[in-house]
Formats: structure tokens, C-alpha cells, sequence
């Protein structure tokens, strides 16, 4: 089988290494890849992940039989519809349905219809309003969030009402917002696969949000995760699929909006159980780079089961192993960085113990490698335990070298003593 990845991260080059390892996957192509996906299969440059008349044109170019998308966004700019239209099997879900991430309002809405535990949230539209229930709840904890995508920027917690007031006055400019109660407790990333009419639960795993040790300074897009948690034991996980990943596929089959792909589900565990933060449509960055290395099932063989609707009768197989992910920032970031400093030669790991994935990074003609973004590379560690696994992941991090690189030196260190 012949596969389109569109994505350009680590996550897309997680899913590629993956695909990479399967006895039925033929050749892998990547729109556009990173200089890490260059390696595993071909990337093809200049095809745009959100343009979706270049990559029909690479699908017929290259005889692709599936395409796997890695980001939000082509999703929600309907590139999947375009696909589907074109009756290729493709995993990420369409436009409709990928209002579940890409409108907070959209998810809420869901949330509430399907009665699945989530925190109160009243939507808003306009100033006035906004500003008056704010002044009326002085004080309170509260949770902002513009309705639309904003690639992790669109979410405000604070108790100072001014602070409130002026970002939610600024979202309520082009878009309409959600303002929540804010939940107290710890959070947890559960995945599961769908081939639309059945679903697979993966592996629980958390990931890091903030720059610094010690969870502390500005959010980030992700700087680590660990796989599994060992917090969300047997007992709390069966209590997370019955509350909440039971309920959400039987609403997402009554709306008509079941897909093939994953739900990724945001979750609050309170003192009154589990409860939805949020709801992604694709797999997390980054998650992915801890969760896929541990499915030991075939990745092809799970791609073709949920395109053949056959998911219900395939036995996902894990790796006994635990998994810890490093991200390795440019000098500066989450604020402004610069891209286009050249990267060491890497050396890569044996991957019993890590595998490092480029997450942006481009090369030129000579094959040098430059960074193009903040995030640059994860380092994923393998072990018998999360101790075990950060250690392999803190091992090798030094293999990845460039001027002004940084990473948190804490992954994983709150889940084991
Ligand atoms: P979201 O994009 O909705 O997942 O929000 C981003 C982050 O904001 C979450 O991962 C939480 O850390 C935090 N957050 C969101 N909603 C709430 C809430 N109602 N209570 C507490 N924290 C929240
Ligand atoms: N790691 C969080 C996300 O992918 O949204």
C-alpha cells in the first residue's frame, strides 16, 4: 500500500516511522515532511497540507491508496471532504465533523447534548454582555476560550476579572468566545482509534505544557509527554470510557458524524471524576511521539481494519514499555525565535532505547539540516518504567545539537520517585 502522511512535525514523523515498520505499507509520502520524514520516504515539497487541489494532484501522481492526516487544519478547511470526494480511504475526520476541535462552542454544545461530564461553560458574542457577567463574578476562578482555532494561544485561566475582561474583549472583536468554570484536579490525554462505527482505546499519557521545570512560566505548544500515566489505572480508565469515550461515539453516531480516524479527549480528573476539557480530532504533539512508538500491532494492518470497518474485531497489541518524549526548543521560544540555524549531524539512537523525531526542520540541497520552527526535535526514551524510559530520553538528547537549543530537564520526574 502506497500512503500520503500530510503534515510537516514530529508528529507526522512519529506517524511516518510507524508506517515505516509495516509489512504492508509500501512507500511512504509525506506533504511536505521535515528533514527527519526525508529519511523513512519522500517528501513532497511544495505540496501544501492546506491545499487540497495539490494534494488530489499528488494522490493521482503517486497512485496513493491512503492518506493519513496529521494536523487540525486541513480538516477543518475541508481538504478531507476533498479526498473523501475523490474516494480515497483517508484517516482525519471532515469539515463537519471537525468542529469538535475547531469550534469550542461546537464541542460544548455536543458536550452538553450527549450529557458527557464537562465543565459549565455560557458562550458569548458580544462585549457588553461578556463584560457584565465577568464584573458579576469578581473574583472567580474563570477559563476564557475563543471559540476558533488558535493553535494553543486561545485559552485564558485567571482569577484577575480586568485580565479577563481584556482578553475576552479582544477574541469578542472576530470571534465569539466560551467562558468555563474552572476545574480543579490533574490532566490526562486519552486517545482513541475509529473506523466510524467501533472504537480502540490507545494508551493514556500526559503531556507538559509549560516552558519551564516545575511546571511554571508561559504555555507552550508542548515541551514533553509520558506514556502510560500510571495515575489512570484500570479502574479510572474503564471509568473514562464509560462517562465519556462510550458516550461521545454514540453521540458522534446520532449526529451523524462519526469518521475514521482518532478522538483525542482532553480530560480533568476532579474530586467528582473525570470530566472533558477539550476534544482534538488528531493525534497530540507531543503525544504521538510517546504513544505510537509502544502500539506493537501493525500500523498498516490498523489503517486498513478502519478502512474496511473491520476495527471491533482487531486486538491492538502494546509494547510493555513505557515511553518519555523531550522537546528541544530554539533559543527563545515560546516567545520569538529565530529558524534556519544549522543542525548538528545527528547520530541516531539505537531505538530500543530512543528515536529522535524532527519536528521542524527543512535541509537544503547539501542535505544540511536548518531549523524551521520552535520546536525543532523531540527525543523519545523507551524503558521498563517512566524512570527508565526519561533516562534513555535524557541519554541521547545531547545528541541533537544546534546554537540556542533548550529543553526541560523535569520530563517525567512528577510520576515516579
Ligand atoms: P483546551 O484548549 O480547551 O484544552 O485548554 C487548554 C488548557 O487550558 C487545558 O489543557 C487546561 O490545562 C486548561 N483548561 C482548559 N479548560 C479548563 C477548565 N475548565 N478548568 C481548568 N483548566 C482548564
Ligand atoms: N499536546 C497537546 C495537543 O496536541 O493539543
Amino acid at each position: 500500500m502506497k500512503v500520503l502522511v500530510v503534515g510537516s512535525g514530529a508528529r507526522e514523523h512519529a506517524v511516518t516511522w510507524l508506517l515505516s515498520k509495516s509489512k504492508i505499507i509500501t512507500s511512504i509520502y509525506i506533504a511536505e515532511g521535515n528533514a527527519g520524514t526525508a529519511l523513512l520516504g519522500r517528501n513532497l515539497t511544495g505540496v501544501s497540507p492546506l491545499d487540497a487541489g495539490a494534494i488530489l494532484a499528488a494522490i493521482k501522481e503517486h497512485q496513493i491508496d491512503w492518506v493519513v492526516v496529521g494536523p487540525e487544519a486541513p480538516c477543518a478547511e475541508g481538504v478531507v471532504d476533498a479526498i473523501q470526494e475523490a474516494g480515497i480511504p483517508v484517516f482525519g475526520p471532515n469539515q463537519s465533523a471537525a468542529q469538535l476541535e475547531s469550534s469550542k462552542l461546537y464541542s460544548k454544545q455536543f458536550l452538553k447534548a450527549h450529557k458527557i461530564p464537562t465543565a459549565a461553560g455560557i458562550e458569548f458574542f458580544s462585549a457588553g454582555e461578556f463584560e457584565s457577567y465577568i464584573l458579576s463574578n469578581r473574583d472567580k476562578k474563570m477559563v476564557i476560550k475563543k471559540n476558533g482555532l488558535a493553535a494553543g494561544k486561545g485559552v485564558l485561566e485567571s482569577s484577575d476579572t480586568m485580565e479577563l475582561i481584556d482578553f475576552g474583549k479582544n477574541v469578542l472583536h472576530d470571534d465569539s468566545l466560551l467562558v468555563e468554570e474552572f476545574l480543579e484536579g490533574w490532566e490526562t490525554s486519552v486517545f482513541a482509534l475509529t473506523d466510524g462505527k467501533d472504537y480502540k482505546l490507545l494508551l493514556p499519557c500526559a503531556d507538559y505544557k509549560k516552558a519551564n521545570d516545575g511546571d511554571i512560566g508561559p504555555n507552550t505548544g508542548g515541551m514533553g509527554s509520558v506514556c502510560p500515566v500510571p495515575k489512570v489505572d484500570g479502574s479510572l480508565m474503564k471509568k473514562i470510557e464509560n462517562d465519556i469515550v462510550a458516550p461521545t461515539f454514540a453521540g458522534l453516531e446520532k449526529d451523524g458524524i462519526g469518521y475514521k480516524g482518532i478522538v483525542y479527549f482532553g480530560i480533568m480528573v476532579t474530586k467528582d471524576g473525570p470530566k472533558v476539557l477539550e476534544y482534538n480530532i488528531r493525534f497530540g504533539d507531543p503525544e504521538a511521539q510517546v504513544l505510537l512508538p509502544l502500539i506493537k500491532t501493525d500500523f498498516g494492518e490498523i489503517l486498513k481494519a478502519i478502512f474496511e470497518e473491520k476495527l471491533g474485531s482487531l486486538k491492538i497489541e502494546f509494547h510493555k514499555k513505557a515511553a518519555v518524549t523531550v522537546v528541544v526548543a530554539a533559543d527563545g521560544y515560546p516567545g520569538n525565535y529565530e529558524k534556519g540555524i544549522p543542525v548538528m549531524p545527528i547520530e541516531a539512537p539505537d531505538e530500543n532505547e530512543a528515536v529522535i523525531f524532527h519536528a521542524s526542520t527543512y535541509f537544503s540541497s547539501a542535505k544540511d539540516v536548518f531549523t524551521g520552527g520552535g520546536r525543532c526535535f523531540t527525543v523519545s526514551g523507551f524503558g521498563k518504567d517512566l524512570k527508565a524510559a526519561a533516562a534513555n530520553a535524557y541519554k541521547h538528547i545531547d545528541k541533537v545539537r544546534f546554537i540556542g537549543a533548550w529543553y526541560r530537564k523535569d520530563i517525567g520526574r512528577k510520576f515516579y520517585n
